[in-house]
């Protein structure tokens, strides 16, 4: 479904930085009416002022994404000052480096709790209202590593495969209500992601000719909301990694075996 971000509701977690923050500029631009959150208070205050600077509506509530009473407080301050949502934008995300030999449980479960369990109570916290929403939509912004996987960050790798497969699912369930779901996968961006992965054991992935600006992926995340686009690879590079995998699969696993 196409659709005119102009005056649209959106909510966007993981705004205090990197595509989040990019995409909640862009978005404002558009005309979109914003709700913005992520933990760190002065990042989003500061986003509120460049938006409220460009004459467009944002609010912000902060805290923790996995803690139901901020998503609850999310959907209440929605439901008050939009009277209803109509995109739900998942882009707050957290990474690790090293072998699974060497992790604990806890950092399998603190990956899993961002990446995924979040993104997806969220959305069925927010499910009934955006199915009254204008041309409503689910975006989550997942990673290349969630079509293939590289060695050193299992669960990482697990916790966007988890993603991807659920938005199909999902998108495929909601193809009768007019709720679309569109799927970003990043490769590797210019954010401060790699600054912030909760452990560091292993080979950090090294920024290159290939690395994307946060702003880039913002623009081909909005341009996939805007079309109702199922999935956005906004990379040739992961294009072409994707590519690979899906025909000649054993050259695939050799090279992240050998190259990470
Ligand atoms: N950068 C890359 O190379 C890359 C590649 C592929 C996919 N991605 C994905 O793109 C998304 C955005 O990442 P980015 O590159 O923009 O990284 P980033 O600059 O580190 O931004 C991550 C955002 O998530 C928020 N966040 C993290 N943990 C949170 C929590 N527990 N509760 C609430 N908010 C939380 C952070 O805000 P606070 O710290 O203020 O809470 C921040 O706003 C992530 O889902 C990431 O997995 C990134």
């Amino acid at each position: 479904m196409r659709r005119k971000l102009d005056g649209l509701r959106m909510l966007i977690t993981g705004a205090s930085s990197g595509i989040g923050r990019a995409l909640s500029i862009l978005a404002a631009e558009a005309g979109a009416k914003l709700l913005l959150t992520a933990r760190r208070a002065d990042r989003l205050d500061e986003l509120l002022e460049v938006i409220h600077a460009k004459g467009s509506d944002a609010a912000y509530v902060a805290g923790d994404i996995t803690d139901a009473a901020l998503r609850q407080q999310l959907f209440e301050k929605a439901q008050h000052d939009f009277q209803g949502l109509d995109v739900l934008v998942n882009n707050a995300g957290i990474g690790a480096y090293g072998s699974f030999e060497d992790a604990s449980p806890e950092r399998l479960r603190q990956l899993m709790e961002v990446n995924f369990f979040a993104p997806v109570e969220l959305i069925r916290l927010f499910l009934p209202m955006l199915e009254q929403g204008k041309t409503p939509a689910i975006c989550n912004v997942s990673s290349i590593l969630a079509h293939r996987a590289v060695p050193g960050k299992s669960e990482y790798c697990a916790s966007k495969f988890a993603l991807h497969g659920f938005s199909d699912a999902l998108r495929a369930e909601l193809s009768t209500k007019g709720v679309d779901v569109v799927l970003v996968s990043p490769s590797t961006t210019s954010s401060e992601f790699a600054a912030s992965v909760i452990e560091k054991r292993g080979k950090a992935p090294a920024e290159g000719k290939f690395t994307r600006k946060p702003h880039d992926v913002a623009l081909a995340a909005l341009r996939a909301i805007r079309s109702g686009k199922h999935e956005v690879i906004p990379s040739r590079s992961g294009y072409a990694m994707v590519l690979l995998d899906r025909l000649w699969p054993s050259l695939a696993d050799w090279a992240v075996a050998k190259y990470g």
